[in-house]
């Protein structure tokens, strides 16, 4: 009985050890970011160990190892795959459709699975016992994710500070003077909306953190939007504009509000025959812009006055090497923001605005939520593909606890509410009250300063 035990043990042994055994032999390995192309050697070692040892999970279609067609193996990477693709793909980052740099965030999450030794997952590893990454990995993807980081950072930071996840914002911007004033005038300026009673500022007010604060705006004629108007204090560094990226730029953005009826229901032509009547205006934007009064024109002075709306405060003092900026609450919250995996998604230096993420990525928010809407479609909305389903723009943190209400769908005016419900939906995870209160003061630290006023 004895022997005929053991005979099953060492059976069943051999059969357990035989797939792991057989991936040892014949190692799997995704071709997923085989094409992948760059004069840049340490994206391509990079790239590299991403493909052999990630991208399977991390892509759609990439191949699947030789269990991966059996029953219960086939469900279970189904599932990883479905996970893996939702936090970042991998071959959507290194070879777009479109060229466009790698987002700081793929990179701040890769950083923060190599340094807390999570990735490939436990269950996957024991079948695969060649894909841990080594300590040369490691190094490479570390050091590829501050490099590349530092690369594409806006031009002002300070070339150390710049391979960080979170960043100052810029000491300087690069902006024409003369436009910057005709773009001032403009973003106040009524006569753009229809019966001149609703300018850029009505619903992002520079002395409301940039925004209306209100759950809903409200435009010409008492037209109430669909979803949330984020602030405009430096928008100027996020990757794309609006929730659901629809604009690519601030230049492209400035011609949406103003033929939008909910908004100012207006268009270019109208603005132009208004404001021709006002001689000194006139003469002015003239001055600068020897063709006169057209849409090209019209948005690039919007633009450039915005590119100018950067609010430092003592977050960024703090990052300088101020160690006083900060208290002692505000520094424990921004290392839970950090640990609990915030800093993955709002990263660079205003925290946000560097890529699109699921809402609900740990649990599914719209369903707990209800009344799901057009306005909550999100990145699907511009391309029609399912996976782009309720993934917003990560919206900025800087100045958030004047921009109230919270989230594109103005659920709650509670910044402690609105990040326990961060840590539920997107980090997977509870937080403390006392957590909580810590990351609300370090979130606090985020109030900027704009032409030397405290907002
Ligand atoms: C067997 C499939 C599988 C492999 C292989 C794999 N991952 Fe993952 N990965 C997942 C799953 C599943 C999740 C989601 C885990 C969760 O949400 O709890 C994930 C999550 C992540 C995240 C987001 C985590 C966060 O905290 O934001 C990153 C980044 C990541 N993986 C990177 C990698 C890297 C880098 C590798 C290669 C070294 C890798 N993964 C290999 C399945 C995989
Ligand atoms: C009636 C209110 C209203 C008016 C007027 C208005 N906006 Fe907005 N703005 C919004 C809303 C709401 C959004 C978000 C819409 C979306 O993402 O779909 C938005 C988005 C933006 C964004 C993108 C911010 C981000 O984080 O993606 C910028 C920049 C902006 N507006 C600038 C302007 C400028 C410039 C004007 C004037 C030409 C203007 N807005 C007029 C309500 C308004
Ligand atoms: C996986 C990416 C991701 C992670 C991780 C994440 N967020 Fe967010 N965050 C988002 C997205 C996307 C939104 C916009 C959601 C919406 O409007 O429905 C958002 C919105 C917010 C808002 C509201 C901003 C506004 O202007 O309305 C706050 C505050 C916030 N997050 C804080 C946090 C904190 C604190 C954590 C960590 C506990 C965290 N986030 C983790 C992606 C993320």
């Amino acid at each position: 009985m004895k022997k005929k035990l053991a005979f099953a043990v060492i059976l069943l042994g051999i059969a357990g050890l035989s797939l792991p055994a057989y991936n040892l032999l014949v190692p799997y390995t995704s071709n997923a970011l085989q094409q992948y192309k760059s004069d840049d050697p340490l994206s391509v070692r990079a790239a590299a160990i991403l493909s052999e040892k990630c991208a399977g999970c991390h892509s759609q279609g990439s191949g699947l190892p030789v269990y991966g067609s059996l029953p219960v193996a086939k469900q279970l990477l189904a599932l990883d795959i479905s996970m893996g693709t939702k936090n970042v793909d991998y071959v959507k980052e290194l070879m777009p459709e479109k060229p466009q740099p790698i987002s700081a965030a793929a990179l701040a999450k890769t950083e923060s699975v190599v340094e807390k030794g999570s990735m490939p997952p436990g269950h996957y590893l024991a079948m695969h016992w060649n894909h841990a990454l080594n300590a040369d990995d490691k190094k490479t993807l570390t050091e590829w994710a501050r490099e590349t980081r530092a690369k594409q950072a806006p031009v002002g930071i300070p070339a150390e500070l710049a391979k960080e996840v979170l960043q100052p914002l810029p000491d300087t911007v690069n902006v024409d003077p003369a436009k910057v004033a005709l773009g001032d005038k403009l973003f106040h300026d009524v006569r753009l909306s229809k019966d001149n009673t609703v300018a850029c500022a009505t619903c992002h007010d520079l002395k409301k953190g940039g925004t209306d604060q209100l759950p809903f705006s409200k435009g010409v004629g008492g037209a109430v939007g669909g979803i949330n108007a984020p602030t405009v204090f430096n928008s100027a560094f996020q990757f794309i504009q609006f929730w659901d990226g629809r604009a690519a730029d601030l230049a492209a953005q400035a011609d949406g509000p103003v033929n939008n009826p909910a908004e100012m229901a207006s268009n270019w032509d109208e603005a132009t025959a208004k404001l021709s009547q006002d001689a000194e205006f006139t003469a002015a934007f003239n001055a600068v812009y020897p063709d006169g009064y057209k849409k090209d024109n019209f948005v690039n002075a919007i633009a450039e006055f915005e590119k100018t709306l950067v609010t430092p405060g003592p977050f960024d003092k703090y990052l300088k090497g101020d160690e006083n900026a900060l208290t002692a609450d505000q520094k424990a919250g921004l290392k839970i923001f950090k640990d609990t995996g915030c800093a993955n998604c709002h990263c660079g230096p205003i925290l946000g605005g560097q890529s699109f993420e699921l809402m609900g990525l740990h649990k599914d928010y719209f369903a707990d939520r209800g009344n799901v809407k057009d306005a909550d479609l999100g990145r699907f909305s511009v391309t029609k593909v399912e996976s782009d389903k309720h993934r917003l723009k990560v919206p900025t943190l800087r100045n958030i606890k004047l921009t109230a209400p919270y989230f594109h769908d103005s659920t709650t005016s509670d910044l402690a509410k609105a990040v326990e419900t961060m840590a539920k939906y997107q980090s997977g995870t509870t937080l403390s009250t006392e957590q909580v209160a810590q990351v609300v003061q370090f979130l606090e630290a985020l109030t900027g300063e704009f032409r030397g006023q405290k907002l």
